[in-house]
């Protein structure tokens, strides 16, 4: 294990004016320091996620101060921990949550929002691993509390947090209406445990999903795409079921009427996993150890469609701004371990 000097520079990809990912640069920069409770990570590989489209435009709610590095979710292998830290030292392989700071060849990240990646796991995959399938099963585990044999409707099913709440959500014993703008999603979404699927661009979602799910209806609906989804779903749900708000890669806000939830004794529930991990750490540990649990016995499958180089992540995270990115897509900042 290389330690890193003071005043030892590595390459980073920088945003040093808000704007599209074309605007990014690849710079010189000073390797960062772990401080309290901090540990500094060489990092292998950096898993995009939606956030990075819209930290780089400053259209996303944590506002770093330029110039700064997008990339908020990563894998490596420790060089260095900060005063502190008694959990991690110095070539452990590690996964890490960033914020921002993370499509560089080194990176810090809390103490406490990093794991140790198993040994049946390699990094690339850990890079992508934690924020997806973290998401989707406290999501699907403690927001919806979802029973062995209950109906979800993953929407956005073949992109990052969507494939991973079809994988998820087959592993508890549900069965996964998977809906997607394409065949070709849908495809993947099949490939990785979705028992039926809908196209909703060619397709009326409404009309399709009542079809598939029967009188019931669908106990449990999992949206990361909002906007103009997010009405005919909730048409969907069951006595009983749980709305899970996870986001809006559609653009827009939905407004989705009271009365919806009313009629169907249904709830809307918001997840906020990133706020989760931070106010119970000890609860996001035992998600992640079980996560990892799932994927050594087989039950997970991560699936990563395309790899960049650090110096072309940018067009890695144009691809993800204009609809095109299946599963996730990860940025190679340094050579195997
Ligand atoms: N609440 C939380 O704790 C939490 C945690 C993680 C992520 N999120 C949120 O979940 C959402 C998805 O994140 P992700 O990383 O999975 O993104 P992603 O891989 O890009 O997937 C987003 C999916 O949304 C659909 N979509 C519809 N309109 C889109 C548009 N205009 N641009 C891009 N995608 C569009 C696409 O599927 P189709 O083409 O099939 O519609 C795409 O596969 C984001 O809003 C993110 O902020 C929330």
């Amino acid at each position: 294990m290389e330690e890193t000097m003071s005043g030892e520079t590595m390459q980073a990809l920088m945003c040093e004016k808000h704007g599209p990912p074309e605007d990014l640069v690849l710079r010189d920069m000073p390797i960062p320091e772990a401080g309290e409770g901090e540990i500094q990570i060489r990092v292998h590989a950096s898993g995009l996620n939606f956030p990075d489209t819209l930290i780089i435009q400053d259209k996303y709610q944590m506002k770093p101060p330029l110039p700064f590095s997008p990339g908020g979710e990563l894998a490596g292998v420790v060089t260095a921990v900060g005063p502190g830290v008694t959990r991690f030292q110095p070539g452990d392989r590690v996964a890490a949550l960033t914020n921002w700071g993370g499509i560089a060849e080194y990176a810090v990240a809390p103490a406490d929002q990093t794991t140790l990646v198993p040994d049946s796991m390699d990094l690339e995959t850990a890079s992508i691993f934690t924020l997806a399938y973290g998401t989707s099963h406290h999501a699907l585990k403690q927001r919806a509390n979802l029973q062995d044999g209950e109906t979800v409707l993953v929407l956005g099913s073949s992109g990052g947090v969507g494939l991973s709440a079809v994988e998820v959500a087959k592993a508890m014993g549900a069965r996964v209406i998977a809906g997607a703008s394409s065949d070709e999603k849908l495809t993947l979404a099949k490939a990785h445990g979705a028992d039926e699927l809908v196209n909703y661009a060619e397709q009326d979602l409404k009309d399709s999903v009542k079809q598939l799910a029967g009188r019931q209806g669908v106990d449990v609906i999992y949206d990361p795409v909002g906007d103009k989804l997010a009405n005919p779903a909730f048409r969907t749900i069951a006595w009983g079921g749980r709305y899970l708000v996870i986001g809006f890669a559609g653009g827009d806000i939905p407004a989705v009427p009271f009365n919806l939830a009313l009629v169907k004794g249904a709830s809307i529930v918001g997840v906020f996993w990133g706020d989760f991990v931070v106010r119970a750490p000890n609860l996001h540990l035992a998600n992640m150890n079980e996560l990892y649990a799932m994927h050594a016995d087989g039950k997970l499958d991560p699936h990563i469609s395309a790899r960049y180089e650090l110096a072309d992540a940018g067009a890695a995270i144009r691809s993800m701004m204009e609809r095109k990115v299946t599963g996730k897509v990860v940025v190679r900042c340094n050579s195997p371990e």
